[in-house]
């Protein structure tokens, strides 16, 4: 919970502003015309995750041309309102067509590099439920392109550092013998993460068919934003990227075309700010069930 949140008598749908500096902004709105609202330079991290163009009931699929031309519209406009040393997060998986699998990181890489941005890290994450398919692995990854504008960014590793697997572990020989050889705080968390997707019996679930774990976005708010910038997920859904904001004390905006997300959006909110949000811990361990060999 943040420290000072707390609720405004502002209109749910204008900007909310706490008493202290925290506030968000959750609009019902295509995403182009809410960005183009926003100051140029204002964002220090966006993070989102687009449509994969499936077809599912937010999205009416579209040839893969309209879909990039549509992507590469939202992309110029979130350069356009990223900060210098802030970063942008897109995170998809595969666009599938009869069967043929096209990888949307790929596919949506060249309209990050037409702008300039770099690359800092393809996070792999995994999750353990999705289809089961008879004819090819069933897929249990998916994507985050992390790009920066330029080398100086920030970067806090030290908020998402996870346990170490030997923290006992001491330098054996040379002027260290003795001492701890790792990071009393644990270790860099890697790119890639291992996070339980929305599912049905996960404690975050909604009517929303595909979120964000809440945790997934807090790795990103904590190690590339400070205390009091600005979070914006131009494609919101039911705001888990402004609830992984918020919790952290940053400020966060959002929209989403479909009214009855941005309403789930604000419920979650306002339950955040009361304390009564359930979210799963950010490094909870994944739940490894005794495999045979175990019980033998
Ligand atoms: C993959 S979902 C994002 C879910 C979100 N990460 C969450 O945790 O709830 C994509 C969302 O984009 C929204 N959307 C699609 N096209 C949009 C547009 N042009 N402007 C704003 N939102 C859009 C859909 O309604 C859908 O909720």
């Amino acid at each position: 919970m943040p420290t000072q949140a707390r609720k405004t008598n502002a209109p749910i749908g204008n900007v909310v502003k706490f008493p202290s500096k925290l506030h968000y902004e959750i609009k019902t709105a295509d995403n182009l015309k809410f960005m183009r609202s926003l100051d140029d330079e204002s964002m220090k991290l966006i993070v989102t995750s687009p449509p994969y163009n499936l077809g599912k009931a937010y999205e009416s699929r579209r040839s893969q041309e309209v879909y990039l031309e549509e992507q590469a519209a939202t992309i110029a406009e979130a350069v356009r309102l990223l900060h210098p040393r802030g970063s942008i997060c897109w995170q998809v998986g595969n666009h599938v067509d009869d069967g043929e699998v096209f990888p949307l990181d790929i596919l949506l890489y060249p309209l990050f590099r037409t702008h300039g941005l770099m690359l800092r890290n393809r996070i792999i994450w995994t999750f353990g439920h999705g289809l089961h398919c008879q004819n090819r692995f069933s897929g249990r990854h998916e994507t985050i392109l992390w790009f920066t504008k330029g080398d100086d960014y920030t970067f806090n590793l030290d908020p998402v550092r996870v346990p170490s697997k030997y923290p006992e572990k001491k330098h054996f020989k040379g002027p260290k013998r003795g001492q701890l050889s790792g990071n009393p705080l644990g270790k860099n968390p890697s790119d890639v993460w291992d996070i339980p997707n929305v599912k049905s019996n996960h404690v975050e679930k909604t009517d929303h068919p595909c979120q964000f774990p809440v945790g997934l976005v807090e790795r990103l708010v904590l190690s590339l934003t400070d205390k009091g910038d600005n979070v914006l997920d131009p494609y919101l859904g039911v705001g888990s990227s402004a609830v992984a904001a918020l919790k952290n004390d940053r400020n966060a905006y959002g929209c989403d075309s479909v009214a009855e997300y941005t309403a789930i959006a604000r419920k979650r909110i306002e339950a955040l700010l009361a304390g009564q949000l359930r979210t799963r811990p950010m490094n909870k361990p994944v739940y490894e069930p005794t495999s045979r060999e175990d019980d033998e």
